[in-house]
């Protein structure tokens, strides 16, 4: 399956976010810029392990997604390297830890293969399209400093857009289903680890110990339980032998975000596969 993809700008200006500009809970930001600061050197990969495979894809069609999947990838990672300049400003310390996340993940990069690499890609964008799922469908921006809810729904309403495209390029190249299960478990691992690692290094500067930062989750109006919601779902679909990324029907929740900016979404027509 293969649609419109369209990359689109982003017009915000982060300085005067807060320092705890998820809800005002320091956890909650924590969590929430440990998965920011992986996204510009995470999206740049994404875009080099499809790339990679480029001119095996001759479908004018699928070509077009890839493109368009490109272009959203590569704003998204600049306008998160815009947000991480301000974390910087506000005297968070980011470059020890985004200088060794960079040098491990290229050094895994470098030695697995091109279609493990395409692979762990596919099962990064699944899991990203369920982020962005709960985005929308948990509140889970209400409570955000508005220059950050109108970043994170822009890339949500995006990877909703383009979540099959990786994936679709995959089954293209190569459908066994060890090699998509074997991206699926590097890109939790992967994932997972700098994403909680990310977390702790930012919790730690804010001297929350792990008990603080449990009780301050629990100090908000609904707990997030993204190790349920993202990993133990995401995983729980990936791992079905006819799953597509099109099975979770959500164009229309990013479609209808758009519409209410006067951007419109042309694949959001697209009937699941
Ligand atoms: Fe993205
Ligand atoms: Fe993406």
């Amino acid at each position: 399956m293969t649609t419109t993809i369209v990359p689109r700008d982003l017009d915000v200006e982060f300085a005067r976010v807060p320092r705890h500009w998820m809800a005002g809970n320091p956890t909650a930001t924590a969590i929430a810029n440990g998965v920011n600061l992986l996204f510009p050197h995470g999206e740049r990969f994404f875009v080099r392990s499809v790339k990679h495979f480029l001119a095996e894809i001759d479908d004018p069609a699928q070509r077009a997604a890839i493109k368009g999947f490109f272009g959203q990838e590569g704003r998204h990672a600049h306008a998160h390297d815009e947000f991480n300049a301000i974390l910087r400003a506000q005297g968070v310390e980011i470059d020890r830890f985004l200088e060794r996340y960079k040098r491990i993940s290229s050094w895994l990069e470098a030695r697995l293969s091109p279609k493990l690499n395409l692979a762990i890609t596919a099962a990064a964008e699944h899991f990203t399209a369920i982020l962005a799922e709960g985005a929308f469908t948990q509140n889970v921006l209400d409570k955000a400093a508005p220059e950050m809810r109108a970043l994170l729904a822009w890339h949500a309403a995006e990877e909703i857009e383009h979540k099959a495209v990786a994936f679709d390029v995959l089954q293209r190249i190569d459908p066994s289903y060890r090699l998509r299960i074997a991206g699926l478990l590097a890109a939790t691992a992967i994932l997972g680890g700098f994403w909680l690692w990310a977390a702790v290094m930012l919790m730690a500067q804010d001297q929350l110990s792990p008990l603080r930062a449990w009780r301050q989750l629990g100090q908000l109006p609904r707990r997030d339980p993204i190790v349920r919601r993202v990993f133990a779902r995401g995983i729980r679909q990936y791992l079905a032998r006819d799953f597509h990324p099109a099975h979770n029907a959500t164009e229309r929740i990013a479609s209808e975000w758009m519409a209410a900016r006067g951007m419109s979404m042309p694949g959001a027509t697209t009937e699941a596969a």
